[in-house]
Formats: C-alpha cells, sequence, structure tokens
C-alpha cells in the first residue's frame, strides 16, 4: 500500500453517516473553503441554527485564535470545525466551556496519541508541540445565552515544512506521534470528536464544570510545572498546583501564597513531563 502524508479529502459523506443520530453533528455544513468555521456557524446560529449544528472547512482564509491570533488553516491536513451550543447555563460559567471541549480534545487525541494534553486554558500539546488549540465565542440576549460557537483546530497531518516558518519551533501534528506513517483520518478524528464533545457537553450541562474537574486535572500538562504567567502584560511565575471549581488556573507563587489566574498566556519554564 502506498504512504503517504499528502492532503487527502475529508470523507464528508462517511462523517455525515458516522453523526446522523448524533445530538452534536447530526447536521453539518461543509465548506471546502471559509474565512473562519467560527464566522459562518455564528451566523448560522444568528438564523436559528440548532443546537449540534457543525460548521466544517476544509480550509480557513482567516481562522482565528485565542487573543486575536490567526489560526494557521491550509487545505487537505487539518480539522477545522465548529459546533453550535444552546446551552441553558448561566453567563458566567459560558467559559468553562473551552474546558470542557479542552476535555474532549484531549481525550481523543489520547485515542491517537496516548500522552496528548491539555496546556491551560485551550491548547491541546504533545511533548511541547501546540497541536491543537480551542476559541469560543457567545452570543447573549436579555442577559442570557443565545447561544454559543465552540471552535477546535486540530493539527493532525501537517509536515513540519507545511507551517509558517514563525509556528515551526512550537507547532506540531499529532500524525508526528502515531507511531506509524499513515495520515489520521480526518472523518474519524471527527467524529470521535464529536462524541467525546457531546459526552462532556451533557455532563457540563447537567451537572457542572466541578463534574469534569478530575479529568481535566488529570488531562492538565501543567500540574506541577513552574510556569511563567502574562496576563496582558502582568508578569508572574510560579508553580501550578491544579485547577479551581470555576476554571481559574491555580499557582503557589515564591513567597508560597497562592493565586488565582483568569486569562493569561502560560510558558512553561521547566519543560513538559
Ligand atoms: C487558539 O489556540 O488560539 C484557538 C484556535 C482555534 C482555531 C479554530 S479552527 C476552527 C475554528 N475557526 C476559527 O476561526 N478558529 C477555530
Amino acid at each position: 500500500m502506498r504512504r503517504s502524508m499528502t492532503a487527502e479529502l475529508l470523507e464528508i459523506d462517511e462523517l455525515r453517516r458516522l453523526r446522523r443520530d448524533h445530538r452534536l453533528g447530526g447536521a453539518i455544513t461543509f465548506l471546502p473553503s471559509t474565512d473562519s468555521t467560527n464566522t459562518r456557524a455564528r451566523d448560522l446560529a444568528r438564523s436559528g441554527a440548532a443546537e449540534g449544528t457543525v460548521v466544517i472547512a476544509e480550509e480557513q482564509s482567516a481562522g482565528r485564535g485565542r487573543l486575536g491570533r490567526s489560526w494557521s488553516s491550509p487545505p487537505g491536513l487539518n480539522l477545522y470545525l465548529s459546533v453550535i451550543l444552546r446551552p441553558s447555563v448561566a453567563l458566567e460559567v459560558v467559559p468553562q466551556l473551552t474546558l470542557v471541549a479542552g476535555v474532549a480534545a484531549a481525550l481523543t487525541a489520547r485515542e491517537w496519541v496516548a500522552d496528548a494534553g491539555i496546556k491551560w486554558p485551550n491548547d491541546i500539546v504533545v511533548r511541547g508541540k501546540k497541536t491543537g488549540g480551542i476559541l469560543t465565542e457567545m452570543e447573549a440576549a436579555e442577559g442570557q445565552v443565545a447561544f454559543v460557537v465552540v471552535g477546535i483546530g486540530l493539527n493532525l497531518n501537517i509536515r513540519p515544512e507545511q507551517f509558517p516558518p514563525e509556528l515551526r519551533e512550537h507547532a506540531g501534528a499529532l500524525s508526528w506521534f502515531t507511531g506509524t506513517k499513515e495520515p489520521i483520518a480526518r472523518h474519524r478524528f471527527a467524529d470521535r470528536l464529536l462524541s467525546q464533545l457531546e459526552q462532556a457537553y451533557e455532563t457540563f450541562v447537567r451537572s457542572g464544570f466541578g463534574a469534569l474537574r478530575d479529568t481535566w486535572n488529570e488531562l492538565s500538562l501543567l500540574t506541577g510545572r513552574s510556569v511563567r504567567i502574562d496576563s496582558s502584560g502582568q508578569i508572574s511565575t510560579g508553580t501550578v498546583i491544579g485547577l479551581d471549581a470555576d476554571g481559574a488556573l491555580l499557582l503557589r507563587d515564591e513567597s508560597g501564597s497562592e493565586k488565582r489566574v483568569v486569562a493569561a498566556d502560560v510558558t512553561v519554564l521547566d519543560g513538559y513531563r
């Protein structure tokens, strides 16, 4: 059999068949090329698309990441998808959906690569390489959640030289670590990801993020690590203790006191375990 890591089209008919009876992905909008699946999903949600509707693209011309960054999205290699959710939860817990999706993405990644994990708040990392990320966006009306778009990007089959030069040092793809030369079948990965998200999301809506916290901590690559925190230019260092009940990162700083971090960029100072 010929082994190649060249671009193959996403098997969308097969993915639709696999998702037919599911709450997430029962309806899939497939776009060969788009600006950002999050933007397309937002527009669909504004026009009344049902919870569980998924937008998936072969490539994005304006893929978006956290903190206003762009998300490199070449065709045929990776997964770019967004899911519309309409949870009946308080506005302030919506950011926790990023952590919920992180649990789903890391558990799925582990089905292919056993030591994949989460770098708080939203990175999927393998052996120090960022292989995926999550961008959660919300719209509210009259103090209530109208909808949430959970966007997930996972580098599956991209080769090192296909990354833009500035990403090469820190970015990776799951297929580098599977131990085979076979590309990861993107429709199978997407199916498992949506099933994991379905399960984690149901737990979150029924019981709150607390019910997923132990799983999240088990998947976290940061616990016990020495880190540098950049909160909008305010720099601090400390050792990660774990995750607080609401999803904040808990640190012990040099003076021994506990600190909560709500939004920041984290750099690991002593390497991943
Ligand atoms: C990050 O790590 O900064 C988050 C990256 C999220 C990228 C995904 S790809 C699918 C969806 N569409 C987007 O424009 N962004 C998300």
